[in-house]
This record gives C-alpha cells, sequence and structure tokens, in this order.
C-alpha cells in the first residue's frame, strides 16, 4: 500500500473520462460524484471507493461552501492529495482551491479561453468556429480560467451537432487527460 497522497477522480456524467484513466492504469483511489451517474457503477466495477455528495441536498439556493466543506472532508478523510474532475458539474467554493493550491485539475471541452462554462461544445458550435478541441488545466476558483497544463484541437464538420461533435473531443480528452495527469503525479 503507497502512503504516497491518494488521486480523486470527480465526475457527474457517463464517466467515460474516469473509465479512460483507469484503462490508462491511472493511481485512482476515490471517485465522488454530485449525482447519482453511470461514474458511480464504474468505480463500483473496478473496485474503486465512490461516494455521492448529492449537490440537490444543499438546497434550492445551493449552498456553495457547505457542498465544498463536504467534499473537502470527504477528501481528507481518504487522504486525497490530487483532485481530477472529469465531468463535474459542481462549481465549488474557495475553500476547495486553498485546500488543495495546484492540486486540483480539470478537462474541458473547448479551447480556452475561448467558450468556458457548461455549454463549451454548444457554445463553439453556435459561434460557427471550424476548430475547437480540449483544455486540460489547474482549476482555480474562477471557472475555466486556471494555468493551462495542455490542449488539442478538434476540427468542426459541417453536419456536426453538440453530440457527434462532444463525442470526437471526448475521444481526444481520454488520450490527453490521462497523459497530463500521468506527468503531473511524476
Ligand atoms: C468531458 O467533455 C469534460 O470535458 C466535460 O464533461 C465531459 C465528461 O464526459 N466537462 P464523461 O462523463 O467522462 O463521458
Amino acid at each position: 500500500m503507497s502512503s504516497e497522497p491518494a488521486l480523486a477522480v470527480l465526475a457527474s456524467g457517463s464517466g467515460s473520462i474516469l473509465e479512460a484513466l483507469l484503462g490508462e492504469r491511472l493511481p485512482v483511489a476515490f471517485v465522488l460524484t454530485d449525482r447519482p451517474c453511470r461514474a458511480l457503477e464504474i468505480a463500483a466495477a473496478h473496485g474503486i471507493e465512490a461516494v455521492l455528495v448529492e449537490r440537490t441536498s444543499f438546497g434550492p439556493g445551493f449552498d456553495r461552501a457547505g457542498y465544498t466543506d463536504q467534499v473537502l472532508a470527504a477528501l481528507a478523510d481518504r487522504g486525497v492529495g490530487t483532485v481530477a474532475m472529469a465531468g463535474f458539474m459542481t462549481v465549488f467554493g474557495p475553500a476547495m482551491f486553498a485546500a488543495l493550491p495546484g492540486r486540483v485539475l480539470n478537462t474541458h471541452p473547448s479551447l480556452l479561453p475561448a467558450f468556458p462554462g457548461a455549454h463549451a461544445v454548444r457554445d463553439a458550435l453556435a459561434y460557427g468556429v471550424k476548430v475547437t478541441g480540449c483544455t486540460v488545466h489547474v482549476a482555480t476558483v474562477e471557472v475555466d480560467h486556471g494555468p493551462i497544463l495542455a490542449q488539442e484541437p478538434v476540427r468542426v464538420f459541417p453536419d456536426d451537432t453538440e453530440a457527434t461533435l462532444h463525442e470526437r473531443i471526448k475521444a481526444v480528452e481520454r488520450v490527453l487527460y490521462p497523459s497530463v495527469l500521468r506527468e503531473f503525479l511524476s
């Protein structure tokens, strides 16, 4: 058993990026989600501890600081030293970045600083760009604005829908994120 600080992956969706990290044998020790989602099943199938900290239980006005504190407690309990957000759809309060400065990473489906936010693929299509892509960056309190670690371009095809374009971007993310994380951890 390693005494290295553990790597946690945070997800909200289909978990295909998590699956890619596991496929590339990244040492994922803990998975946390903010809603019931397939990422929990993927963790279970790999024998990795997973917890659901459901954002809907933090009130209609969303208690962001309270949510952040609960996630931080779960991470601290498992000795987590690096967090990889992989499609995690809840924005943390400042306490997250104070507790793990420079140790929270994110993958985003656009070439930042273009198209930050939750609808990056839709926004890129609507703008009419011919090339978009993905960005792996250090997450900071300002959403999608942290230091960029790596980027890859993806061509936009004339008949692309949000779904087809996002799937091509995710195929690139599934290669880029594991390699950046591996280097980050080494
Ligand atoms: C990725 O495109 C990620 O950049 C975005 O959400 C997607 C996650 O995909 N924030 P999945 O749930 O891992 O399939």
